[in-house]
């Protein structure tokens, strides 16, 4: 596979200065967390059970009942954890599909497919619990083209595999839009990345206010310009932006250029160690579960939470039980307005509507190795690229017709649980394709994609991200005493690893306010009047939550 990203990081070796790379370590000490008496709970109504309710069992949900039972181990807190899932699996916009149906092929991302390496809670969480990454570009067998469609022509193709072709890329890369635009572009990707990174550290800001977060992180101006504004006024090459980090920025949330606010903007273009999980990213979030020991309720719908005005418990009523049941507090781990929840008459935080990209995305096989070279204007007899993104470039420019995709891209063959390529029923190798876009594509335009050799199909309606303009302002992350919610973060970067990092935060409100407690427990003070131990630097794989 290549992607912008991935080929900005291919495009690395001619930059010195490009830094994602960080060292990266396994160990985990867990073995000190000796339980310690519970701390005295606020209030002495026995009525309120301490129970705490995670409405949604993705990334956020499942991460919140992990970090739950983290401070639980630390704090020897007795605190009872229920999920609820409208789904009938864990992982919400993380899901697997088979091929044909068939389990005894490889599963296939319906949903979020990579995450990075500097994603530590994901990375770690795949370590931690024997999984196994698949490196995302494991598939380009050298022959892997990427190609830029504007809905006529190519901006540009680049060519995978030898040292000759990468050269040749970097080439046409400096020929096009010159040689500052791929260095600034990694110049600011990595600042960002660094300031991300102060997220993991024990020093990492505790926030009740977004707003509040992204300006201590110097972030303020990134969200609040589009990308191409911003990446303009850097001097960045317009072209550049609007061909290749478009292409990124439409890849991965749907949104051109001159929509989408710059710091979502770069972390599209953060692509170094793209990975996924062997058998399904879904597994990370099964694991948080199951180490978390929350009743999981599946299949169930929470249709309304209110308040008990005397206690001020909260009182959820779910398909799952026929009596409400009650809570001191419950996290929301579902965008607001997609759960549907009656809120009766509970007093909350006014959440601002948040629109969601509607995303189609269409899985199939097909036996082509290529797509059809005449359909993009090709000379006949032309290989087509593999991995196609896209630019709104063409309707800016020329008024042309808009691509009636985002991305089309093939992950290589259909394969058995072994790893190995399979054959179909024809006994032709089959090659799976992913293709995003605003509107169906419809069974012909299929046929005439793949010159009419489509075997397996399958399509699936998301709403996959939300609309990501310009902003400074973002949704509560407290909605009401005990309530909070955790997709607030959305606004502001829409991944799976940011809502474990959104959980891990609202979690640590939440025990704080509700239970006197954390995740971590705090250091020691150390009396001033000895000699205090130089603060000891931490090393480079700590990861707050995990390490303390
Ligand atoms: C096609 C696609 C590609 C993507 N690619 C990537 C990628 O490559 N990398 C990446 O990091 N991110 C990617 N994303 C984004 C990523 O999926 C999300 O940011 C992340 O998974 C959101 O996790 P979440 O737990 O906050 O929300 P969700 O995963 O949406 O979980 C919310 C859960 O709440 C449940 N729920 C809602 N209402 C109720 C109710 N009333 N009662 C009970 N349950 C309810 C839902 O069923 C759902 O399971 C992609 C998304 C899509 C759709
Ligand atoms: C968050 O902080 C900003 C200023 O930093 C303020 O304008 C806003 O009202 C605050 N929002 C909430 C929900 O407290
Ligand atoms: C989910 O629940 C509904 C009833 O609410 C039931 O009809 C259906 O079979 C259940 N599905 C699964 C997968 O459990
Ligand atoms: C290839 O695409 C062209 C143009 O869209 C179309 O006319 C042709 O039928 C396609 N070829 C096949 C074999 O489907
Ligand atoms: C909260 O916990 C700290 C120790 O972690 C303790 O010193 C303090 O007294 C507790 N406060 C309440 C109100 O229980």
């Amino acid at each position: 596979m290549r992607s912008p990203a991935l080929l900005l990081a291919t495009t690395a070796a001619l930059y010195p200065a490009y830094a994602f790379q960080l060292p990266f370590n396994i160990p985990f000490f867990g073995g000190s967390q000796t339980p310690l008496t519970a701390p005295q709970l606020p209030g002495t109504d026995t009525t309120v059970p301490n129970r705490i309710a995670i409405i949604g069992a993705g990334a956020g949900g499942s991460s919140a009942a992990f970090w739950i039972a983290k401070a639980k181990e630390r704090y020897g807190l007795d605190i009872e954890v229920d999920v609820y899932d409208k789904n009938a699996y864990i992982g919400g916009r993380s899901t697997t599909v088979f091929p044909y149906e068939d389990e005894s092929l490889e599963a296939v991302e319906l949903g979020a497919s990579i995450f990075v390496k500097v994603n530590k809670n994901l990375w770690r969480a795949v370590d931690e619990f024997g999984l196994e990454r698949v490196d995302f570009e494991r598939d380009d067998d050298g022959a892997d083209t990427m190609g830029i469609w504007d809905g006529h022509e190519f901006a540009l193709t680049t060519s995978g595999g030898s040292f000759f072709s990468d050269w040749l890329n970097k080439i046409k890369i400096i020929w096009r839009y010159g040689y500052k635009a791929p260095s600034k572009t990694q110049e600011l990707v990595a600042t960002m990345v660094g300031i991300f990174q102060g997220l993991y550290s024990s020093e990492s800001p505790r926030w009740s206010n977004i707003s509040s977060v992204v300006s201590d992180l110097g972030w303020s101006d990134v969200t609040a310009q589009t990308t191409s504004e911003y990446f303009d006024l850097q001097g960045i090459d317009r072209r550049w932006t609007r061909e290749l980090v478009e292409a990124a920025t439409r890849v991965n949330y749907g949104q051109n250029v001159d929509k989408i606010h710059a710091l979502e903007g770069l972390c599209s273009l953060a692509a170094s160690g793209a990975s996924s999980v062997k058998g399904g990213n879904f597994r990370i979030f099964e694991h948080f579960i199951a180490e978390s020991k929350a009743s999981v309720f599946l299949n169930t719908t929470v249709k309304a939470i209110s308040q008990s005005e005397a206690t001020g418990a909260w009182v959820v009523d779910s398909s799952a039980f026929k009596q409400p049941r009650v809570y001191r507090s419950v996290i929301l781990a579902a965008p607001f307005h997609q759960t549907n929840i009656d809120f009766k008459a509970a007093a909350l935080a006014p959440v601002p509507e948040q629109p969601y990209v509607h995303l189609h995305v269409t899985l199939l096989s097909t036996s082509s190795p290529s797509p059809n070279a005449t359909y993009f204007n090709l000379a006949p007899g032309t290989k087509a690229p593999t991995t196609l993104l896209t630019t709104y470039e063409g309707v800016r420019v020329r008024g042309g017709a808009e691509p009636e995709f985002n991305s089309l891209t093939y992950h290589g063959p259909v394969r058995g649980q072994d790893g190995e390529a399979r054959v179909n029923v024809f006994g032709d190798k089959e090659w799976i394709v992913k293709v995003f876009s605003k509107a169906r594509l419809s069974d012909e335009w299929l046929e005439t994609l793949f010159e009419g050799k489509v075997g397996w199909v399958l399509r699936k309606e998301w709403d996959a991200y939300p609309m990501l303009p310009p902003t400074i302002e973002f949704p509560p992350v407290k909605l009401a005493e005990g309530l909070y919610y955790v997709n607030a973060f959305e606004p502001l970067i829409s991944t799976m690893e940011t809502e474990t990092i959104a959980s891990r935060n609202v979690v640590d409100l939440l025990l704080q306010e509700q239970f006197n407690a954390s995740i971590c427990k705090p250091s020691p003070a150390v009396d001033p009047a000895e000699d205090a131990p130089a603060p000891k630097a931490e090393p480079a794989d700590f990861v707050v939550g995990w390490d303390c």
